[in-house]
C-alpha cells in the first residue's frame, strides 16, 4: 500500500487525479488535504471519499501542525502538491494571497515531509531518507514567460515569471529544489501547459466561454484574440504525473504538454461551432441552455448561438504572448504521451458541461458572481 498525500484534491486538475489514482492504483491510499477556497469543491470528490481508500481533510497546506499532524497520522509516502491560488487574473488583482499560499504552504509541505521522512544523517552530514519516498511539486509552463512565434519551452528555458501567479509558482519551484540540493530530498517537479476538462472552474477560458454560451452572455476574449495557449487533456496531465513520481528521476523537472498549440479566439471559434453541432444533432441538450429561445418547432432554437457572440475586451495586463512544450524529456524517458487529442477532448469537454449543469450552477454561485462582476 502506498500513502499519498494529495493536497488541493478538491480542485480541477486535483479532483481528476484523485480520480485517476483511485480507479488506477488498487494498492493507493490517498489523504485529500484542501482548504476548500472559492476554487475547491468537495462534492467533486464526495463519492471518491470512502474513509478507508480515501480520506478528506478540510485545511490549509501553510497549517504547520496540521500538516504535521496528517505524516503522524498516516505512513504517507509521497506527496503530490496541487493546492495554490491558480488563476493569473485574480493574482493581477490581488498578489498577496499567491505568495502566501504557493510559497510558503508550499514550503510547509516540504519541512513537514522533511521532518517525517529523514532518519538520519550519513558521514558527510546530509540526511538520510527512508526509502521509496517522493515530493512531487505541480508546476506549470508559465513559469518560463513568454514565446514569441516560433520555438519551445524545454527544462533548461531560463524561469522569467511575468505574473504574480507565474513568479509565486516559480519560487515554489525554486523553495523544492533547494530542499533536494541541500537535504538531498528526494523531490520532483512537472511544468504542464493548459490543462481542460471535467470540473474545470468556470472563471478559466473553456468553461467561461461554454457557460457564458449557456447563459446567453456575450463572450470576453482578451486584447485581440491572437494570443496562444498549448492546450492538454487532464486525464494526459495526470498519466503524466503519475509516471514521474513512479519513475522519474529525484532532483529532476519534466516538462509535459501535448503539442496542441491554438490560438485564443480559435478555441472561442471551437466551441461556439461544438455546442451548436452537439444541441443540433441531440436536441436534448437545449435542456442545458438558460437563455431559451422558442423555435419553430417548439425547442429552444441554437440559431442565436454565433460568432457574433464574442466580444474584444481590455487585454489582460502583462499578457504573455504565447506558451509552448516541448514534451520530449518525459516521452523519451518515461514514454508518455498524450492520448487525447483536442478534437475529442473539447467535445467530451462540452459534452460534460452540458451534462453536469447541477455542478456548474454550485460553483458559479457564491463568490463567482461578484468576481464576474469585476471582471467583465
Ligand atoms: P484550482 O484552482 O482548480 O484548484 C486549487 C485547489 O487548491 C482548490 O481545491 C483549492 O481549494 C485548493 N487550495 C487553495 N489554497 C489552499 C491552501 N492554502 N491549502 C489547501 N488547499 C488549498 O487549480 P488547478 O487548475 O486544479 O491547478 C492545480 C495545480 O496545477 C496548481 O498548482 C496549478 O498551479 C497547477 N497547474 C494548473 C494548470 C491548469 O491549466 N489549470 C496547468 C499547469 C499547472
Ligand atoms: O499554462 C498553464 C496555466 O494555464 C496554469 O498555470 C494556470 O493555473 C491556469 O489558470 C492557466 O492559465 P491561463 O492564464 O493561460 O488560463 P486562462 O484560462 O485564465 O486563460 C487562457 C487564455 O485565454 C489567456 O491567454 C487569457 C485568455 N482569456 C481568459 C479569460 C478567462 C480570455 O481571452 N478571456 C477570458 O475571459
Amino acid at each position: 500500500m502506498h500513502t499519498y498525500l494529495i493536497t488541493g484534491g478538491a480542485g480541477f486538475i486535483g479532483a481528476n487525479f484523485v480520480k485517476y489514482m483511485l480507479a488506477t492504483h488498487a494498492d493507493a491510499q490517498l489523504i485529500v488535504l484542501d482548504l476548500l477556497t472559492y476554487a475547491g469543491n468537495v462534492h467533486t470528490i464526495e463519492s471518491d471519499i470512502d474513509g478507508v481508500r480515501c480520506h478528506f481533510v478540510k485545511g490549509d497546506i501553510g497549517d504547520r501542525a496540521l500538516v504535521e499532524s496528517l505524516f503522524e497520522k498516516y505512513p504517507i509516502d509521497c506527496v503530490v502538491n496541487f493546492a495554490a491560488e491558480s488563476h493569473v487574473d485574480r493574482s493581477i488583482e490581488d498578489p498577496q494571497l499567491f505568495l502566501v499560499t504557493n510559497i510558503l504552504g508550499t514550503q510547509n509541505l516540504l519541512n513537514a515531509a522533511r521532518k517525517a521522512w529523514t532518519t538520519g544523517r550519513d558521514a558527510t552530514g546530509y540526511p538520510t531518507w527512508r526509502p521509496g519516498v517522493r515530493f512531487h511539486q505541480v508546476s506549470t509552463d508559465e513559469v518560463y514567460g513568454s514565446l514569441g512565434p516560433d520555438g519551445f519551452f524545454t527544462e533548461t528555458t531560463p524561469l522569467a515569471p511575468h505574473s504574480p501567479y507565474s513568479a509565486s509558482k516559480t519560487s515554489a519551484d525554486l523553495v523544492a529544489m533547494a530542499y533536494h540540493d541541500t537535504y538531498r530530498m528526494p523531490v520532483s517537479i512537472t511544468r504542464c501547459s493548459n490543462n481542460y476538462g471535467p470540473y474545470h472552474f468556470p472563471e478559466k477560458l473553456i468553461p467561461l466561454i461554454i457557460n457564458n454560451i449557456l447563459e446567453g452572455k456575450q463572450l470576453p476574449v482578451y486584447g485581440d484574440g491572437s494570443n496562444v495557449r498549448d492546450w492538454l487533456y487532464v486525464e494526459d496531465h495526470c498519466k503524466a504525473i503519475d509516471a514521474v513520481i513512479h519513475r522519474g528521476r529525484a532532483g529532476e523537472v519534466y516538462n509535459v504538454g501535448g503539442h496542441n498549440e491554438r490560438k485564443n479566439i480559435d478555441i472561442v471559434r471551437t466551441i461556439i461551432r461544438t455546442i451548436r453541432q452537439l444541441m443540433t444533432k441531440q436536441p436534448a441538450y437545449r435542456d442545458a441552455l438558460r437563455k431559451r429561445i422558442a423555435g419553430p418547432d417548439g425547442l429552444p432554437t441554437v440559431d442565436w448561438i454565433d460568432d457574433s457572440l464574442i466580444t474584444f475586451v481590455t487585454d489582460r495586463l502583462g499578457h504573455d504572448q504565447r506558451y509552448a512544450i516541448d514534451p520530449t524529456k518525459i516521452s523519451t524517458e518515461l514514454g508518455w504521451r498524450p492520448e487525447t487529442d483536442f478534437e475529442t477532448g473539447i467535445v467530451k469537454t462540452v459534452r460534460w458541461n452540458l451534462e453536469h449543469q447541477d455542478w456548474i450552477r454550485e460553483v458559479i454561485s457564491g463568490d463567482y458572481v461578484g468576481y464576474y462582476e469585476r471582471m467583465y
